[in-house]
């Protein structure tokens, strides 16, 4: 009797152990899943390789994007912070536990810029970038995003960003970033993108966005 209860009671343990085994297995299976499906998402609206998109409704690049900086985003557009419905509606279906796995997705991706070499004033563009212009006060845009506009954590990455995204991020920053005026890093772009021209502006999205 003694013996068959230890038995029963091993058999019983053991078939738990394996149902939590099972459970572990497919709680990690389901979350590898919701990543990657998450990832073929957002590639349906921001290109297979990230590169972006540039037509009626420009997509901007994520490839080789800082992945600390895709996060903040993330999180500004779920918050309201950043004004887009698109992407709102995108953060907020997926659950903030998994922005991170999302945003590692793409430094390492690496496609050319999307629309070849710099058109427009290029020349402008890149004297604006490495020196900045100091009679309005805009300061080189290199010292903050990098000689190379790589960027640094928080600090995106330009080099090689759809043009058309770039003008328009630019030019309308404090209605789409405004909400970070509280002392968020966006409130840092605010006299740069108020002190250029539109003319500057299309410069140097030009140069930039021929930058790999
Ligand atoms: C339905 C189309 C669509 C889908 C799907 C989509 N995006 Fe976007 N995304 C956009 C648009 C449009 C913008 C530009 C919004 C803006 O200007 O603020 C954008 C902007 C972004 C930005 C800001 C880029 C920058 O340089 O500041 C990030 C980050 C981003 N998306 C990440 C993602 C991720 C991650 C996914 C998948 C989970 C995703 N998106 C899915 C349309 C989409
Ligand atoms: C003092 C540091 C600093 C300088 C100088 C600076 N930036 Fe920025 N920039 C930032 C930070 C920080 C962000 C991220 C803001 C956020 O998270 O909303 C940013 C964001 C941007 C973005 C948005 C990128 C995207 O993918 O949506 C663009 C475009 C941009 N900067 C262009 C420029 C240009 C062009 C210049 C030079 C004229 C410049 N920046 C100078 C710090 C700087």
């Amino acid at each position: 009797m003694a013996v068959q209860f230890q038995s029963a009671v091993k058999a019983i343990a053991g078939a738990c152990l394996v149902v939590m085994a099972n459970h572990g297995v497919a709680a990690i299976a389901a979350e590898r899943g919701g990543v990657e499906d998450k990832i073929e998402y957002c590639q349906i609206c921001h290109g297979q390789a990230g590169q972006g998109y540039h037509g009626y409704l420009t997509m901007p690049r994520l490839a080789g994007q800082q992945s600390a900086y895709l996060e903040s985003q993330l999180r500004d557009y779920a918050d309201g912070r950043r004004v887009n419905a698109v992407m709102s509606n995108v953060a907020r279906g997926v659950s903030p536990s998994m922005y991170g796995a999302i945003a590692a997705h793409f430094p390492a991706l690496n496609p050319p810029p999307l629309d070849g070499g710099a058109g427009g004033n290029a020349a402008l563009g890149r004297t604006i970038f490495a020196n900045g212009l100091p009679e309005s006060n805009v300061p080189a845009c290199s010292a903050c995003h990098g000689p190379d506009g790589h960027g640094t954590g928080q600090i995106p990455r330009l080099a090689g960003q759809v043009p058309s995204y770039l003008v328009r991020t630019l030019s309308n920053w404090s209605q789409e970033r405004g909400r970070a005026s509280a002392g968020g890093l966006s409130a840092i772009m605010v006299p740069t993108t108020h002190n250029m021209t539109a003319a500057q502006i299309a410069a140097v999205a030009a140069y930039v966005g021929s930058l790999r």
